[in-house]
């Protein structure tokens, strides 16, 4: 019997192909004759193309075509109509890809593009989001509003209350890999090497948007450079290329562009939300009401669930949380890390503070106090619920017992200083996959599944799945991932790629070991179990399953420039059963500094005149870089939920961001005594506020 190999830390399975450079993205196929291609973007945010003249284009140097809605390659209408590409003179945002130059070389492919000439006749656009509309409708889906009680009334009557409005702004993923995709078309079949979060689900997008079945269509996406959402959905790169591969006959690489990432890849929608707390003086909630507005596209597309924390966090009898989300001339918005839960929880956990301050009670204290018995939206009991565990946790490693709560009082040389919590929480859930495990007679062993490791760990941590479900060491397996053909697994998405796909390997292991003999080492020939998690999860029982958080953040903030430097910045954590402590931690610390970047830097502004992004480079969209990320620290309770799926996991990979952003702000609060609620919190909006505070 071998030591068993979850729980344990374990480097990466690929890590010396990443940093030796064997590791091959999917722009890096070398292919016999390869073309490139570049895409031209819409210059009006609505409109038509009246004229589009691709002849100054065609004429310039190594240029192989220019495909428009004139000429390429036609696509079955789709669900997501953002990637019916060049099939309509229509545009519908700006930079919407209305032609694509392919020539044999990125040079002569850029250059070209320049020459392509498009006449639009342009509509008027509405671009910006505004709680008054225009063009805001309640979405017909699981963003119901959900009632229980008289929240409007118990607010009204409450002792203590609380009513606020904060806003977030739209923010852009950008993973280290932009977006890209080398086509192949042979044979009637279309090959992909994509960036993508899933290869099977963007071949189930793929094949019928070609009109093909679904094994003419491969998708390999070996490794990934990043996503955080952005590449959980194919993205019309990949259709764009696949169409020129098709009209051209050569294969095509084409890459989106750091600049066309922020028209082309999704992005978090702004929004505004408006939170109403009503509580006893000693703070047990009675009424919490939370109501969201984002943005979406003309044609509907994603919907972030904003309010969903506000149904799990707390108890309180009376509860309202609806949406409402306003139909604009942009690109839809898309996941980025904790889609909804992520900005809904700023709201909420500063609301949650500020009735702390309004209670006079300490926003620990005021947490425990509101800790419900059951989901308090749906009265299932919870599989494990480690919120106060976590709270406590972090207030003894954080050193929170002697916090002097009173604002604005402690200075370091010029700069205030304060200390700030927020609670975190994140759905565990899982999806059906399947997966195959092998075993070969020299004593290896393979398992494969249509994972994706977008630089997560995700295949480490599948070896050590296997590993353990065989009863033998984790060097003995080789993990195969990132490719179609592999039994289908869902997307690397919403903290359940583990879990889902954790299961089926584990299931395919099980099966395996009770073929192979128990007493010889070895098979005589290859033997091979698959399995499909679909029985096992319909049949689950009732459970509110979810991941808990506890933020402190400790901030300095600069009187004179207005500059917030995060100080420290701990994150304690209940997720199941940590299965690689190493690739984890650097999960949860990821999040975190995606949270220093929500806080502080992150926002992309609408160009209201011409209706798009108006910073879309890495020098005016700002992320955390090395020198903005000070201490930064992850930990965890252990957990033993028998709840979830055979490993014990809870998701890791968004609950880092959740609320790291509300607690840096409610340290800001601490420190200078101004309360922000709309991010991120620039030098101009401390200053402007530390002259109201103190004029
Ligand atoms: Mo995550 S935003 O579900 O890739």
């Amino acid at each position: 019997m071998s030591t068993p190999a979850l729980g344990r830390s374990r480097s990466r399975a690929e890590a010396r192909l990443k940093v030796t450079g064997g590791a091959r993205y999917a722009y890096e196929r070398p292919l016999d004759g390869i073309a490139y291609g570049w895409i031209v973007g819409a210059t009006v945010a609505r409109g038509t193309i009246t004229a589009i003249d691709t002849e100054p284009a065609r004429s310039a140097p190594g240029v192989i075509d220019v495909l428009t809605h004139e000429n390429a390659p036609r696509l079955q209408p789709d669900v997501d109509s953002e990637l019916e590409a060049l099939q309509s003179p229509k545009v519908a945002f700006r930079g919407q890809p209305v032609a694509l130059v392919v020539a044999a070389t990125l040079e002569e492919a850029r250059e070209a593009a320049r020459l392509v000439e498009v006449t639009y006749d342009a509509d008027e656009h509405r671009v910006v989001l505004r709680e008054d509309g225009p063009r805001l409708y309640e979405p017909d889906d699981d963003l119901q509003p959900s009632f229980r009680g008289e929240p409007e009334a118990a607010w009204s009557a409450a002792p203590v209350s609380i009513e606020a409005s904060y806003r977030t702004p739209a923010e852009h993923n950008n993973p280290m890999e932009p977006h890209a995709t080398t086509a192949v078309w042979a044979d009637g079949t279309l090959t992909l090497y994509d960036s993508t979060q899933g290869p099977s689900t963007t071949r189930d997008t793929i094949a019928p948007l070609f009109g093909l079945d679904d094994d003419a269509v491969r998708i390999h996406n070996e490794h990934v450079g990043g996503g955080f959402g952005s590449k959980g959905t194919p993205r019309i790169n990949a259709v764009l290329a696949g169409q020129a591969a098709k009209a051209t006959g050569r294969p095509v690489k084409l890459a989106v562009t750091r600049q066309q990432m922020f028209d082309l890849t999704g992005y978090r929608t702004p929004t505004i939300q408006t939170l109403r707390l009503g509580a006893e003086r000693d703070g047990r909630l009675t009424s919490i009401a939370h109501h969201a507005i984002g943005q979406t596209a003309a044609t509907p597309g994603f919907l972030e669930p904003t309010t969903m924390p506000t149904r799990v966090l707390y108890a309180a009898p009376h509860r309202r949380s609806s949406q409402q989300v306003a139909a604009l001339d942009v690109p839809s918005p898309s996941w980025f890390r904790a889609p909804g839960r992520c900005p809904g929880t700023f709201a909420l956990e500063t609301a949650m503070d500020e009735l702390a301050v309004a209670c006079d009670l300490d926003p620990i204290e005021l947490r425990v106090r509101n800790e419900p018995e059951v989901d308090p939206e749906t009265g299932v009991r919870f599989s494990s619920r480690g919120l106060v565990a976590c709270l406590r946790e972090g207030a003894e490693r954080f050193g929170w017992a002697n916090r002097d709560p009173r604002p604005g009082v402690r200075r370091r040389g010029r700069k205030l200083v304060g200390t700030g919590v927020a609670s975190a929480t994140y759905p565990a859930s899982r999806s059906p996959a399947e997966a195959v495990a092998r075993a070969h007679p020299d004593g290896r062993f393979e398992v494969g599944v249509g994972a994706s490791d977008i630089g997560t760990g995700a295949r480490t941590v599948l070896g050590q799945i296997a590993a353990d479900a065989l009863g033998v060491d984790a060097d003995l397996i080789d993990v195969h991932v990132g490719d179609s053909a592999l039994p289908d697994g869902p997307v690397a998405g919403d903290s359940a790629g583990t879990a889902s796909w954790g299961s089926a390997v584990h299931g395919a292991c099980r099966a395996l070991r009770e073929q192979l003999p128990a007493d010889a080492p070895a098979p005589s020939a290859p033997v091979e179990a698959v399995w499909d998690t679909t029985d096992e999860i319909e049949a689950e029982d009732d459970w509110s399953r979810h991941a808990f958080g506890a933020h402190f953040a400790e901030v300095e903030v600069d009187v004179d420039t207005g500059e917030i430097r995060v100080t420290r910045l701990l994150g304690v954590f209940a997720c199941g059963r940590i299965l690689n402590p190493r690739t984890a931690r650097s999960q949860f610390v990821g999040g975190l500094t995606m949270g220093i970047g929500m806080a502080l830097l992150e926002e992309t502004t609408t160009d209201e005149r011409y209706g798009d992004f108006l910073n879309h480079d890495l020098a005016q969209y700002h992320v955390p870089v090395n020198a903005d990320v000070l201490d930064v620290q992850a930990t965890w309770i252990d957990e033993d939920d028998r709840h979830l799926n055979p490993m014990g996991s809870k998701g890791i990979g968004e609950i880092g961001i959740v609320g790291s952003p509300a607690a840096i702000g409610n340290a800001v609060f601490h420190a200078t005594g101004a309360r922000f609620r709309e991010l991120p919190l620039r030098p101009d909006r401390v200053l402007q506020a530390l002259g109201a505070v103190n004029p």
